[in-house]
């Protein structure tokens, strides 16, 4: 690896390698960054996922169908994993064992005892820099909010909400894929795919749940095959988790959703943390507004509404007056992964990626919310 380019391979070449592969030619958006990804190779078990990344990434010289090929190449630095849950543990420890430095896809491992392997990995390899995909916080709004959690600006924290809502799983004619079947997905289910986007932030600024309480729901039961066979679909659809978290000297409520079938809403994440002092909250419902609301004493409480625009954890191309999205997301999450890679603490700006111990902690609150729902019971976390 030299100082400014990292070659990556990708293992599991589908929906998210692809978002990944395009941000990596799309690396010109960021004039500013002085290291460079370049992705040299790709494997995937189904040749035909191999297609388009070698349709349309110039540099890809290796492209496998056992992944333990690709390890084995010194031209890879480092490695984008996005593959089926039930396959975490295996084979993000190879990657580890390999000496690449990883950024895996959530959840991290099918369950926490996956976790805790590849978190011992890790131990047993500590140059290798691992980290875990979560790009929402890197929305202007939320990493505006970041900035100012940062500076404390919300006083004593009354209450947090944080969610991710999808619908699409309202139609009961949607096929059956890995994701909605427990032996490939996880017992976590919507709690596996969405939980670390809504923890993230949560995490980073310390609020581990002291208690949680979780709420779970299966709604649709069977769904159709490739064949058009109805076939169990044994995956929890929604889950709430009412927790108590503390900040500081204070408790307070954080209430937590993770949904595939919310009625109209189409990958919807949202943070809401209200303060005595401030208050902020965003969603990507409505992608470039903030909502804030600075508490004064004996005047009116008034919400502030901004269009922030494309203000960008590392600068664009892009100008001020433009959108940012979901792909700009992406993109400027993979740019802290290759600036912390490379710069660690002296990265050049303060936000990263998920940790593996955010990782762990958000697979203990899992983990927590599906023995709460089991025993009906409020489970306290040490
Ligand atoms: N960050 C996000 O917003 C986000 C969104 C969706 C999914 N994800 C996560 O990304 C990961 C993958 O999800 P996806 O939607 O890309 O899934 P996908 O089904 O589209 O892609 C998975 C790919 O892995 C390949 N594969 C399966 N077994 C393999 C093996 N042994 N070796 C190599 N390749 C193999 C499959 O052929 C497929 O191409 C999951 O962890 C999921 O939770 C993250």
């Amino acid at each position: 690896m030299s100082s400014r380019t990292i070659r990556f391979g990708i293992i599991g070449c589908g929906l998210m390698a692809r978002e990944f592969a395009s941000a990596t030619q799309r690396w010109a958006h960021l004039p500013q960054m002085e290291v460079r990804p370049k992705l040299v190779a790709i494997a995937d078990t189904k040749p035909s996922c191999l297609c388009w990344f070698e349709d349309n990434l110039p540099d890809v010289t290796v492209a496998v169908s056992d992944y333990r090929d690709l390890l084995a190449s010194p031209h890879v630095d480092a490695v984008y994993c996005a593959l089926p849950h039930h396959l975490h543990a295996q084979i993000y420890g190879d990657i580890i064992a390999a000496g690449k430095h990883l950024l895996g896809e959530k959840p991290f491992g099918i369950d926490l005892a996956a976790n805790e392997r590849i978190l011992a990995a890790l131990a047993a390899r500590p140059e290798v820099f691992a980290r875990c995909s979560s790009e929402f916080p890197f929305y202007p709004g939320p990493y505006q909010i970041v900035k100012y959690l940062r500076e404390g600006r919300f006083g004593r924290i009354i209450e947090v909400e944080a969610g991710f809502w999808h619908s699409s799983d309202l139609d009961p004619n949607k096929p059956i894929n890995w994701k909605r079947q427990a032996q490939f997905n996880g017992e976590y289910g919507c709690l596996g795919d969405l939980g670390m986007h809504v923890l993230h932030i949560p995490l980073r600024f310390g609020w581990m749940p002291r208690t949680v309480h979780g709420l779970l729901s299966k709604i649709v039961t069977q769904r159709p095959d490739d064949a058009g066979n109805m076939v169990p679909c044994d995956t929890w659809d929604n889950a709430v988790m009412a927790c108590e978290a503390v900040s500081g000297e204070h408790k307070f409520p954080m209430l937590l959703s993770t949904k595939r079938i919310a009625p109209g809403e189409t990958n919807t994440w949202f943070i809401k943390i209200h303060g005595t002092e401030f208050s902020a909250e965003f969603t990507t419902k409505y992608p470039r507004t903030l909502r804030t609301l600075t508490y004064r004493s004996g005047k009116p409480q008034s919400w502030e509404v901004l269009d922030l625009g494309y203000v960008s954890a590392y600068p664009a191309i892009t100008g001020p007056i433009f959108e940012f999205g979901f792909s700009d997301s992406i993109l400027q999450m993979y740019a802290a992964f290759c600036d912390e890679l490379i710069n660690r603490e002296r990265m050049s700006q303060p936000f990263g990626c998920a940790t593996p111990a955010e990782t762990h902690q958000h697979h203990r609150v899992l983990t927590a919310a599906l023995e709460s729902y089991k025993a009906g019971t409020v489970v306290a976390l040490a």
